[in-house]
């Protein structure tokens, strides 16, 4: 169980794993190949200039994917802990999917982005939602402005978005989780070496992550197994559900 005490401050940081039980392929597990392409073969800014119908054809799978999937008991239980920590509480995702908002968080932090928005790849027009599929031989979707519009995505040599926030919240965490995520990619996987001199670092995940060294605790297991017995607010556990 782990103790949440009335002056504790969470850092949530989730990734694929925490969507994995809904059925939404991890990136460096089994399934993570796409066509035979490596994530980083298909996000980013490269990839985009040299063929972005190859790249909407990706996110355009993706979309349908994650369409499909329903929130499960691990976004369920972090929803159900935003509720009883109020500001106490910081959920920061490398996800870009949106099952902790189905789930009823309300202020989740999408740092690689949002795979239901997308943005003109010239103006500076806001992004806005789009669950649109364009698979070839569609055509690329264009903006008023003459653009190209791409997914609003953070791709590999791209800045993540919200990092003053997160690096706020890091600083002011006493506890910090890790939650699905394999810690190889950064900034997100140096976020606990940030935190470890002022704060609990705890990993929740089925096997070790690259960064181990730098949590004090590790919860081994599968996140929507564990999650929602694993709180314990205040004095009282969590009940996720009720
Ligand atoms: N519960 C919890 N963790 C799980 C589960 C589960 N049911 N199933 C798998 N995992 C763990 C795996 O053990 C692995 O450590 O989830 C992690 C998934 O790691 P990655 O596939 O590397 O995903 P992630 O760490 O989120 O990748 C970070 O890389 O490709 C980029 O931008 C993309 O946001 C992504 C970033």
């Amino acid at each position: 169980m782990l103790r949440l005490t009335p002056s504790d401050r969470v850092f949530i940081l989730t990734g694929a794993g925490v969507s994995a039980e809904s059925g939404i392929p991890t990136f460096r597990g089994a399934g993570g190949l796409w066509r035979n392409y490596r994530i980083e073969e298909v996000a980013s800014p490269y990839a985009w200039q040299r063929d972005p119908r190859l790249v909407w054809e990706f996110y355009s799978m993706r979309r349908r994917v994650a369409g499909e999937a329903k929130p499960n008991p691990a976004h369920l239980a972090l929803a159900r802990l935003e509720q009883a920590l109020g500001d106490r509480f910081f959920l920061c995702t490398q996800n870009v999917d949106n099952l902790h908002e189905q789930a009823g968080a309300q202020r989740v932090v999408h740092m690689h982005g949002e795979l239901f928005k997308s943005r003109c790849d010239s103006c500076n027009r806001p992004p806005f939602a789009d669950s649109g599929t364009y698979d070839p031989p569609a055509a690329l979707p264009r903006c008023d402005c003459g653009g190209t519009i791409r997914p609003h995505i953070c791709w590999f040599g791209e800045t993540p978005f919200e990092m003053e926030r997160i690096y706020d919240a890091l600083e002011g965490c006493t506890l910090f989780m890790a939650i699905g995520t394999s810690g190889v990619v950064e900034p997100a996987a140096s976020f606990v070496a940030y935190v470890r001199h002022h704060a609990r670092a705890v990993y929740v995940g089925p096997e070790e992550p690259s960064n181990r060294s730098s949590f004090s605790d590790a919860y081994f297991g599968k996140a929507g197994e564990l999650l929602p017995t694993l709180f314990e607010v205040d004095g009282k556990p969590l009940t996720v559900g009720g």
